[in-house]
């Protein structure tokens, strides 16, 4: 966003989310060009569950992945066409809810498998279902490796002759779910991974006898956070892709995140003091690592441009102004780990001018700990 937009709409000092619908529905509509012809597109809302957010990428894909009973219910709220259910520490309440909802489930253990088919056996219905399998091999370089590392997530694959030997009265299998990375730069390797986990998937149903039917590749499609020019490269995808075999019959599924909602959100935040101690500058604002955690999570200064406001100064004292200087955007939290982005030049920065953070609408109010010095939290501004 280059121009100030929400400014009239925002409350001072600002402090403020602004999510775009229409930046997420391009979004979705750039990530399902690349994708395979045929392939699933489901949104992973863990990135971004505001509820017009997701309602907007319900419409805009194909469903929702969700991770938790409360996703499951907003989910089932914003209308999802489909919904597949996953996460490790799934209760029977949310088990329960998953197989009222006609969701998906993603399997993550030998133990979920016999809850699940005893739940709905209990209901007195069918449910479907994938095995999440933590494979050998490890998936592409990124931010978090999910496979081929001990991780808690699905079954390791040496396990599955115990999946497969659960005897199952209400679930019905149809393949696997591969989630493997978040955050991955690299196009090639992507998808090398889904054309690896194809045909892995195919050789292991074929050993379990096994209808395969689906094909979950997860997410993992990711943006650079100090670059903001740089995502991973969709035409490197969509050329690969265009090649990829996918089996007659089989849903190949993506869940993206990040790559959906990162581009389609920004976080504004005022400046409320400006100061020196020990030859540093700080831009301290209404908001801070409460509201945005990522920076800080990542160890990463993120970009931000100065938005002037040129509102009459109230005071009869000089507002205060720096010019040509590295500043610190620091928040208002007592810790000094409250750091958005460290010496950033700034050609001239006011009290009452606001910064504005792109590339933070995946995984930026979501992951943040809110209510830490109980500040008030920021505003949501959807246009
Ligand atoms: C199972 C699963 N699916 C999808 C995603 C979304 O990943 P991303 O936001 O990196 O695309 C995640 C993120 O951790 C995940 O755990």
């Amino acid at each position: 966003m280059t121009t100030p937009e929400f400014l009239p709409v925002a409350e001072r000092p600002v402090s403020a989310y602004v999510y775009s619908r229409a930046a997420l529905k391009a979004a979705a509509a750039r990530v399902r060009e690349a994708l395979p012809p045929g392939a699933t597109l489901l949104y992973a809302m863990k990135a971004n569950g505001h509820p017009d957010v997701v309602t907007t990428l319900a419409a805009a894909t194909d469903g929702l992945e969700v991770a938790s009973g409360g996703e499951l219910a907003l989910a089932v709220r914003a209308g999802a066409q489909r919904i597949a259910f996953g996460g490790p520490a799934k209760t029977d309440q949310e088990l329960e809810a998953g197989v009222r909802a006609g969701a998906l489930i993603h399997v993550e253990s030998v133990l979920e498998l016999r809850r699940l088919d005893a739940i709905a056996t209990a209901a007195g219905t069918r449910v479907d279902a994938a095995l999440r399998v933590n494979r050998a091999v490890a998936g592409p370089d990124g931010s978090h490796r999910m496979t081929g590392t001990p991780t808690p997530f699905g079954i390791a694959d040496s396990d599955l002759d115990a999946a497969f030997a659960v005897p199952l009265s209400s679930v019905v299998l149809h393949g696997f779910h591969l989630h493997a990375v978040s955050n991955s730069l690299d196009a090639e390797a992507y998808a090398a991974f889904v054309a690896d986990a194809l045909s892995w998937s195919v050789a292991t149903a074929a050993r379990y006898r096994l209808d395969l039917r689906y094909v979950n590749v997860g997410g993992g499609l990711g943006v650079s956070y100090t670059d903001h020019a740089v995502s991973i490269d969709l035409s490197v995808l969509r050329e690969r892709f265009a090649a990829l075999a996918v089996p007659p019959g089989v849903d190949l599924v993506f869940e993206p995140g990040r790559l959906l909602a990162a581009d389609a959100g920004w976080y504004a935040a005022e400046v409320v003091d400006l100061k020196r101690t020990h030859g540093r500058w700080f831009a301290v604002l209404r908001g801070g690592t409460h509201h945005f955690r990522l920076p800080a999570a990542w160890g990463y200064s993120h970009p931000f441009t100065v938005l002037p406001v040129d509102d009459a100064w109230p005071w009869d004292f000089a507002r205060p102004e720096v010019t040509e200087v590295a500043v610190d955007a620091v928040g208002e939290l007592c810790t000094p780990r409250d750091v958005l982005a460290r010496g950033v030049h700034v050609s001239r920065l006011r009290v009452g001018d606001v910064l504005v953070f792109a590339r933070t609408g995946a995984y930026g109010w979501d992951i943040s700990h809110h209510d830490f010095l109980r500040h008030a939290h920021p505003q949501v501004i959807v246009v």
